[in-house]
């Protein structure tokens, strides 16, 4: 069986390691998930005036996520919280009320940063906010990737075997956690 998993990366940084990190994450994932980007970047910021009228942007994000069996998350910590660019995409996904794009989908939540900590308290924010979305989380294993570029090659190769070896299995924990959700309850398209 294999999952369409939808992927954020919540940075616009042209130089962003935490796309260098999901490149890898989807060079380590196993063969039966397949991944298609959700960008975030021309989304306009959300306003309740739209929820009669979405833009473009917004439609095509609702309808990329309602097109997913399973989102992912990949993304800095900007001042211990979740990037705002990151934020405002699920608010736009969360609404107009009552067609929340995030209801019941199985997600996971990883990051990189630069400091000891790889996102930690990004993730937490985050998690909340999942939570509050009604998505079926993975709550473990938690991914707090301290990054360096001695470790992660620019083109997403893991030069650690810890590392890799991590990596492979938080995303195998993945596939079987979507696995797991979706044979519970398939989603309702
Ligand atoms: C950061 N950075 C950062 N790092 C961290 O570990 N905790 C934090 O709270 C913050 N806060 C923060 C705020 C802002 C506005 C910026 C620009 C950066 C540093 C961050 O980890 C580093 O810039 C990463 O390279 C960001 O990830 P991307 O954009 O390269 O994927």
């Amino acid at each position: 069986m294999s999952y369409k998993v939808g992927y954020f990366v919540g940075s616009l940084s042209s130089t962003s390691i935490n796309r260098v990190l999901s490149i890898a994450l989807m060079k380590l994932a196993p063969e039966e998930l397949e991944f298609t980007e959700i960008p975030i970047r021309d989304l306009p910021l959300y306003s309740q005036d739209y929820d009669e009228d979405f833009p473009p942007e917004a439609v095509a994000l609702k309808r990329a996520i309602e097109g997913s069996d399973a989102v992912l998350f990949v993304t800095p910590e900007y001042n211990r919280s979740i990037p705002g660019g990151l934020k405002n995409a699920i608010d736009w996904a969360s609404r107009p009320w009552g067609k929340n794009s995030f209801d019941h989908i199985p997600a996971a939540v990883i990051g990189a940063s630069v400091g000891q900590i790889g996102t930690a308290v990004a993730q937490q924010s985050l998690r909340g906010v999942l939570s509050f979305c009604n998505a079926r989380q993975m709550t473990a294993p938690e991914a707090y990737i301290h990054f360096s570029a001695e470790v992660f090659g620019a083109d997403g190769t893991v030069r650690n075997a810890g590392t890799e070896a991590f990596l492979r299995d938080y995303m195998a924990e993945f596939r079987d956690h979507i696995q797991r959700v979706l044979t519970v309850l398939p989603r309702q398209s």
